[in-house]
């Protein structure tokens, strides 16, 4: 019998779990143990430790429902997500649009919409265009490409936040026209602080940040035989663009709100203007959504 002490226990748990089958998930468990008991051993993790750590999953787990996920509110707030999307978009085999954050916000199903209309029913603040095209790595234009949007309103928060969370607004369902085009109306976004109001708010301000995002449209495009890109562009000028609490903000991914643009297909609004690039999609590829709608992750609600 071997003595267990803090160094034999990670070879240990290693030998017991040598007999999973499945390769893949016997290599990402494995990993997983070498780095949680290092983690244990770096910090000298006590018991008090442990149990607070497990008492903040527990919270995170509880503060799940259909319309609000905590788990991948951590998973943004810890850098993860950006770092599985970072993982995702070096998988690339030709250029494309970088991506960005899903978030908690993202609801399959938005309302399919035709060109020129607005994804805006309930506010009435004033509307801008967002408009370009959605391309392949030549510069080529990809018909039908289906581009979902979604945005928080002029007081930073989402639908999901503010109404019967059934109800949708500020989200739509657009397909490319023949040339690659995509234009529709929206809102001029806000910068907002993440959900605070629980344990990974908790955990924000334990560690002195300040929770904000800076203000993003979210975008998730796909077309069939192309790599589906999860992003969102960023507006220029926005004071927490350089500290994003969830790390979503990338140099190509900031844009400009302009006046008075003669290429604008609604030359009178403001206009936001981006070309989305969509590489081919490679052998083994699937999804590229670091996230998922709240609802298709939990089933019932509380
Ligand atoms: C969002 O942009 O919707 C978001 C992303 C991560 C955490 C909170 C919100
Ligand atoms: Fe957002």
């Amino acid at each position: 019998m071997r003595t267990l002490d803090e160094n034999t226990i990670t070879d240990a748990v290693l030998e017991q779990t040598a007999s999973t089958p499945d390769a893949r998930l016997k290599q990402v468990m494995a990993s997983l143990v070498r780095h949680l008991h290092a983690f244990a051993r770096d910090v000298d993790l006590t018991p008090d430790e442990w149990l607070a750590g497990i008492r903040f999953l527990t919270e995170v787990g509880q503060k799940c429902t259909p319309f609000r996920q905590e788990f991948i509110l951590l998973s943004d707030t810890l850098g993860f997500s950006s770092l599985v999307n970072a993982l995702h978009d070096r998988r690339a085999t030709e250029s494309c649009t970088k991506s960005s954050l899903l978030g908690p916000f993202y609801r399959q199903d938005a309302p399919v919409m035709k060109l020129g209309e607005s994804i805006v029913s309930k506010t009435s603040a004033p509307q801008i265009c967002v408009y370009g095209k959605v391309v392949d790595s030549s510069g080529k234009g990809i018909p039908d490409a289906v581009v979902q949007v979604w945005e928080p309103d002029e007081t930073g928060n989402y639908d999901l936040q503010r109404h019967d969370p059934s109800e949708m607004d500020l989200r739509g369902c657009f397909r490319t026209d023949s040339d690659g085009r995509y234009y529709f109306r929206a809102v001029c976004p806000l910068g907002y602080m993440i959900p605070m109001d629980g344990p990974v708010g908790n955990m924000i301000r334990a560690q002195g940040r300040h929770g904000y995002r800076p203000a993003h449209i979210h975008f998730l495009i796909g077309a069939s035989g192309y790599r589906e890109v999860v992003t969102a562009l960023y507006i220029s000028g926005d004071d927490h663009i350089e500290s994003d609490t969830v790390f979503g903000v990338s140099e190509s991914l900031i844009t400009t709100v302009k006046g008075g643009d003669p290429a604008s297909p609604l030359p009178n609004l403001a206009s936001l203007r981006y070309d989305f690039q969509l590489a081919v999609l490679s052998p083994h590829e699937f999804s590229g959504k670091v996230g998922a709608d709240p609802s298709q992750i939990i089933k019932k609600s509380r």
